[in-house]
């Protein structure tokens, strides 16, 4: 049997007329940037979420730079983020000329409120917490941190399109929340697009002139803004996935859970999950010592994984000038060296499911 690692032509395949319907639709209609499909899904993204005003941009790297440039945030600033989370929330603050600040994971790889607190200082000014793998970070303790600090909070939903906190979506629970539509994620487009939920009506229009050349009417520039739009076959194919987004979700906590019920090996640590949280389990993570023979085994058997992230961002040939070295991160670091994602996607039939399971409980040291 060969089971890739990720697949993206399912769920494309399960609802392909509807999407190329669409496609052509949008390309008749002689509109191709800033129209009406991008108007109708940032009201139907924000319907989903259950509140917010969503702005469309280009990627979900913008929507985090965007966040933060329209926060106010800039040179001198501090912005916390986990250690174990995508370069691209990193990105996005160095972009803007802050600092990130490194923080260590919990145990369920979100940002552990008592690590974050330690790394508070005077020019801490926002808190950026990454739902990674579309695991639900628990909200109330890092609410409490930055309420009692005057944080602004900042949500990287990139892995998080329908995650929830005791019944509240993921995007709404700071001053903004940042989605990126990369095709692999669980609301992803056909090529780029993130967004941009915010509650402020002022924040919004801010990012809407930002956006778009800092252009608050035709031609005129009130300030000096980015091109970062999602363009309107983006934002109608979203429309349409959106539509099933809660079937895919579901599917893939299907998935998730047979995985958690049936994966019984001494060797594999399981993710886990947490009271309170609702995930959409992006990625399903397990952890194992002897990940390289994991895997290298596994491939003999066809069966696919991936690395969600082998190295961390402070480790990173990128950030080699803020002079963070090895170890100083050891929660982190020993994530990057242990985890590995499973397949888990959309159409992974219950045969495949089966022989991963049977494959993984026949590993050995
Ligand atoms: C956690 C996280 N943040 C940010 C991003 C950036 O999104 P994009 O690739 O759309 O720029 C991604 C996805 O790649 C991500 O996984």
């Amino acid at each position: 049997m060969q089971i890739p690692a990720n697949r993206l032509d399912l769920t494309f395949r399960e609802n392909q007329n509807e999407y190329e319907e669409k496609a052509l639709s949008v390309l008749r209609s002689g509109w191709y940037v800033l129209g009406e499909e991008n108007t109708a899904f940032e009201r139907e993204f924000a319907d989903f979420l259950g509140g917010g005003r969503v702005v469309g941009v280009g990627c979900g790297l913008d929507a985090i730079t965007i966040a933060l440039h329209t926060l106010g945030i800039g040179p001198g600033d501090e912005v916390v983020v986990q250690a174990n989370t995508y370069i691209a929330t990193v990105l996005a603050v160095t972009h803007n000329g802050a600092t990130p600040v490194f923080s260590e994971p919990d145990d369920h790889f979100a940002m552990d409120p008592e690590c974050l607190e330690k790394k508070i200082t005077p020019r801490t000014k926002a808190v950026l917490v990454t739902h990674l793998y579309g695991m639900m970070t628990p909200m109330d303790g890092i609410r409490s941190v930055c309420d009692r600090h005057g944080l602004l909070l900042v949500e990287d939903c990139a892995q998080a399109h329908g995650c929830e906190w005791n019944g509240k979506k993921a995007g709404l629970f700071g001053e903004a929340g940042c989605f990126s539509f990369y095709p692999t994620k669980n609301l992803g487009a056909f090529g780029d697009g993130g967004a941009v939920v915010v509650q402020e009506p002022m924040l919004e229009e801010n990012i809407r002139c930002y956006r778009n050349y800092g252009s608050d009417r035709p031609y005129h520039n009130a300030e000096t803004g980015v091109n970062s739009r999602l363009d309107e076959l983006q934002a109608g194919l979203l429309r349409v996935k959106l539509t099933h987004l809660d079937d895919f979700n579901r599917v893939k906590s299907e998935i998730a859970e047979r995985y958690l019920r049936e994966i019984r090996n001494p060797l594999i640590r399981l993710p886990q999950h947490v009271v309170g949280a609702k995930n959409v389990w992006h990625q399903f993570v397990i952890r194992c010592e002897q990940r390289d023979a994991l895997r290298t085994y596994l491939q003999k058997k066809g069966i696919g994984t991936a690395i969600h992230y082998p190295v961390p961002p402070h480790l990173s040939e990128a950030y080699r000038s803020i002079g963070v070295l090895k170890g100083a991160f050891p929660v982190a670091e020993r994530l990057a060296d242990t985890v590995v994602s499973l397949p888990s996607y959309f159409g992974l039939t219950e045969e495949e499911q089966a022989y991963i399971i049977e494959a993984l409980n026949a590993f050995r040291e």
